[in-house]
């Protein structure tokens, strides 16, 4: 649970700042920044919710997707299409949001 809380704040913080970079125009350093995101997950299939706790099968699969978006904007911020990286971040917090919804009390 604690690893949990840890994930968060560092998913907070790494979105926080890769929407400064991003809008900076530092699709290098945001692409950094997106590793670091990517590697914040590490663990999260010990990772259980306190709400909705029997629908861990899907509490994973948003998992999965979120690494799987986190992969694509990091793919288009190495292409240093900042264009699409607006929309690739977009996707990233609506599944923060997809799951908070379902999942966060
Ligand atoms: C698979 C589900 C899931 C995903 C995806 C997810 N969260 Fe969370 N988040 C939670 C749950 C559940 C909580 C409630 C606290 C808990 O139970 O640990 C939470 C809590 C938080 C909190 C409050 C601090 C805390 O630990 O309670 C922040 C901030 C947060 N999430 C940020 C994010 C961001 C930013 C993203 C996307 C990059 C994200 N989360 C993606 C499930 C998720």
């Amino acid at each position: 649970m604690k690893a949990q809380h840890g994930r968060m704040a560092a998913f907070r913080s790494g979105m926080r700042t890769l929407r400064e970079e991003i809008g900076k125009g530092s699709a290098k350093t945001a692409a950094e920044h997106v590793s670091l995101l990517l590697r914040a997950m590490d663990g999260y299939e010990n990772d259980v919710p306190h709400k909705n706790a029997s629908r861990i099968g899907e509490y994973r699969r948003l998992y999965a997707e979120l690494g799987r978006s986190a992969r694509k904007l990091e793919l288009v911020l190495q292409a240093n299409d900042l264009k699409r990286a607006n929309a690739a971040y977009g996707k990233v917090l609506q599944i923060c949001a997809a799951c908070h919804r379902k999942f966060r009390d």
